[in-house]
């Protein structure tokens, strides 16, 4: 197997709650997956993107871990992993598990140590301050919490109940590796590490993200741990520039293969404030920052390439249209993002178009983050509809809500109630209808990730924006030797232009993938319908 293999792949992320119920107690589980492998093998993906299925209280569903070596009984066996492993390999597939590292659960035994006393041997395994300061946590509020037993206030990221690990400490980052090489050993082909970029924190100085000793951390995580193994892996990290995302990713640094930049991902919120202040996303700016990691990109390092994921609304809702064109968007949005340069990931349904929730109350919202924001926005004097309208838009849980297998009750997610509403709109949008159907989102997906491993200018070439003006159309070339590929996309519902003149004759113009049936060559004066979208390859002769 070829050391940059991951190059070549297509991710599908699994949200394991969310995905299949095998033993009807309302929550997805392994065994539910290992069901659908061949379903997910259909697709054409390489790598499964696990998400947490440790042995956690679930406070964060799955991202505070109390125990990493145990599979919870919500899930299965430590059994049923193996089988995943085994049952996934045998289809060429590998799992990629998600590594929660910068912080655990409280009722970790390393943590309920911790604030036994402040000389227990576990007491610097987390941070602990006689004096808080005005860091804040990610959902809501001071980072510190007080903790009556050793009066004193122990630092968390997230919610209370993750206390954030210490990295300073060279016993505690050894326990990491143990626990990750474990895993390696059983067989796992590699890691989505959950908010790295936070590892190398200095609470005292209020860094927060980049910190100064970040990039040692990975750099001895790397050698201790997956470095000799050729394995995958991505580092979620919120704050990234190119700058930094080449620390992390280019190749003579021995630390990741790619990381999750977010920068695109934040463009339709008021700059400055919260991604709950919505803002109408401008395409012009989506250009010029996918624009720049490409270029940035060309060289050395690698980028990753995702819409979705487990933390963000659904995007056919977010930058498409999920109502009359909600088939045709999902193939256009798919279709930009597939033709760029990097690994994409799929997250669960997206390869069906499944489109964001609109319940109407709060309670069917039960995400920790969400729940919390209601409360402070409540607080602050924001109305109720203004508040479910950001949580329509942006709640974590649009993403959440059980797969959509089929038309019968609960979307054949399970036989009971779920753990999370069922969308509305499953007996439409499922998976029984997007396989009967060959000219579904799901098809499109597959086709998208064919084109990859027919097509190496899809892997190797490089990017080139085209018509940076145009307000409604992105386009773009992959160039490579004297190899070409034009990608066009209409990103709204009016018809627009594109003007190409490259005095290509028609006949030496071939279509790759378009999402409609007779999509047009005259490149001189393209006009494109509602959410066209065409890869073009030309002949040379
Ligand atoms: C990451 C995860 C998110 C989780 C947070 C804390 O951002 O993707 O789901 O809540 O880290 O672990
Ligand atoms: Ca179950």
């Amino acid at each position: 197997m070829k050391n940059d293999w991951w190059k070549q792949s297509v991710v599908y992320q699994i949200y394991p709650k969310s995905f299949l119920d095998s033993n009807h107690d309302g929550i997805g589980d392994l065994k539910g997956i290992i069901q659908k492998l061949d379903y997910i093998k259909l697709l054409g993906v390489d790598v499964i993107w696990l998400c947490p299925v440790y042995e956690s209280p679930q406070v964060d569903n799955g991202y505070d871990i109390s125990d990493y070596y145990q599979i919870s009984k919500l899930y299965g066996s430590m059994d049923d992993m193996d089988t995943l492993i085994k049952e996934s390999k045998a289809r060429g597939i590998k799992i990629m598990v998600d590594l929660v590292v910068n912080h655990t659960s409280d009722q970790h035994p390393w943590f309920i140590e911790s604030r036994k006393s402040k000389d227990n041997p576990y007491r610097d395994y987390y941070i602990w301050s006689d004096q808080p300061n005005d860091l804040t946590s990610n959902f809501g509020g001071s980072a510190w919490s007080y903790d009556e037993k050793t009066k004193q206030y122990y630092l968390h990221f997230y919610s209370e109940q993750q206390p954030d690990l210490n990295w300073e400490n060279p016993d505690m980052r050894r326990a990491i590796y143990k626990m990750m090489n474990f895993w390696i050993e059983k067989g796992i082909g590699g890691f989505r590490m959950d908010v790295i970029d936070l590892i190398g924190k200095e609470p005292d100085k209020k860094i927060k993200e980049n910190g100064p000793k970040l990039h040692d951390y990975l750099k001895e995580m790397n050698e201790y741990t997956f470095g000799p193994a050729n394995l995958i892996t991505v580092g979620e990290t919120w704050g990234a520039t190119p700058e930094i995302g080449h620390l992390y990713t280019d190749a003579g640094r021995k630390e990741l293969n790619m990381v999750f930049q977010f920068e695109h991902m934040n463009l339709d919120k008021q700059p400055g404030k919260h991604r709950w202040d919505l803002k109408k996303l401008d395409l012009i700016d989506l250009k010029d920052v996918l624009s720049k990691w490409q270029d940035s990109f060309s060289e050395d390092g690698w980028n990753s390439l995702f819409w979705n994921n487990h933390d963000l609304p659904r995007i056919v809702s977010r930058w498409g249209n999920d109502r009359e064109y909600r088939e045709l968007s999902a193939k256009m949005l798919a279709t930009l993002l597939h033709g760029m340069k990097g690994t994409p990931f799929i997250y669960q349904g997206e390869e069906l178009g499944m489109t964001n929730t609109n319940f109407e109350s709060i309670d069917d919202y039960p995400d920790i983050e969400t729940q919390n924001m209601y409360k402070d926005r409540l607080a602050t004097g924001f109305s109720k509809e203004e508040i479910m309208q950001s949580i329509h838009m942006k709640a974590r849980d649009n993403a959440r809500t059980p797969m959509q297998w089929n038309s019968s009750e609960n979307a054949g997610f399970s036989t009971i109630q779920p753990w999370m509403k069922v969308n509305t709109n499953y007996r439409k949008v499922n998976v029984e209808q997007s396989l009967v159907d060959p000219d579904s989102v799901f098809f499109h997906y597959q086709k998208l990730i064919a084109l990859r491993k027919e097509k190496d200018i899809l892997i190797k070439g490089r990017y080139e924006l085209v018509d940076h003006d145009n307000t409604q159309v992105y386009a773009y070339k992959r160039i490579m030797d004297d190899q070409e590929l034009l990608i066009v996309c209409n990103f709204y519902e009016t018809p627009a232009d594109l003007h190409y003149s490259e005095g290509t004759k028609e006949e030496d113009i071939g279509i790759l993938i378009s999402n409609y049936p007779d999509s047009p060559r005259a490149l001189d004066h393209l006009l494109l319908r509602p959410y066209e979208a065409v890869v073009y390859e030309f002949n040379k002769r």
